[in-house]
């Protein structure tokens, strides 16, 4: 798919605000300083659309970007941010798992997880409510870059037996580096063709 246009519509806290619409929806989320708005930029071709940060913590709100004036991405805040009180943490939990739980043109979430590291219990158990809530997801193996292939493969055969050990068959998985635009076209075409059967 080729981006035409992406543009900022809105963010905010709360998914009664998020913008009214039947277009088709594609959520990024995963830990905090995972690499979600960097993607974002990277499969938008844009340079700044969403904020990116090398401290954790800086998506805080829910973010909606207009694709081609067909689709739309959403930036969530990261979870697991340790460095806020635990109200603030409970409130952010609250307005993630609300808005993936009720956004009704919601048809995907990608859920980051960084391919450096071993099985982190957060995501599984993340992953694990969203399989519990029937929310349909993918999984986006983020830095590539920064792995030697051999160290790749392994972790992300690690990452698929500690996941096989809750699920009996594992969702669609990415491979990516928002740095070196690597397994983003296979993200673009996944999206299209999803666009391409939903029905609103
Ligand atoms: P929060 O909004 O704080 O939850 O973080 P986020 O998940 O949106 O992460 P963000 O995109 O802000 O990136 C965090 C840091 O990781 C930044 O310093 C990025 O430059 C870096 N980063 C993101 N993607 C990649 C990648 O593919 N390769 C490398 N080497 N660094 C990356
Ligand atoms: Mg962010």
């Amino acid at each position: 798919m080729i981006i035409h246009s992406a543009e900022f519509t809105v963010s905010n806290s709360n998914v009664a605000l998020c913008p009214v619409t039947n277009l088709p929806e594609y959520a990024f989320i995963g830990r905090s300083n995972v690499g979600k708005s960097s993607l974002i930029n990277a499969l938008t071709n844009h340079k700044n659309l969403a904020k990116t940060s090398s401290t954790p913590g800086k998506t805080q709100l829910i973010n909606h970007f207009l694709i081609n004036k067909e689709w739309y991405i959403t930036d969530l805040p990261g979870y697991g941010y340790a460095k806020v009180s635990k109200g603030i943490k409970a409130g952010w939990e609250k307005m993630i798992s609300d808005f993936l739980i009720k956004r009704q043109n919601l048809l995907y979430t990608f859920v980051l997880v960084d391919s450096r590291h071993a099985p982190q219990k957060i995501d599984i158990e993340f992953i694990n409510w969203l399989g519990e809530s029937q929310i349909p997801f993918c999984i986006v193996f983020t830095k590539i870059d920064k792995l030697k292939k051999r160290e790749a493969i392994k972790n992300i055969a690690d990452y698929r037996a500690a996941l096989l050990e809750y699920w009996e068959e594992l969702p669609f998985n990415f491979v990516t580096s928002a740095e070196k635009k690597e397994g983003l076209n296979e993200i673009l075409d996944f999206i299209e063709n999803s666009n391409l059967v939903y029905k609103p």
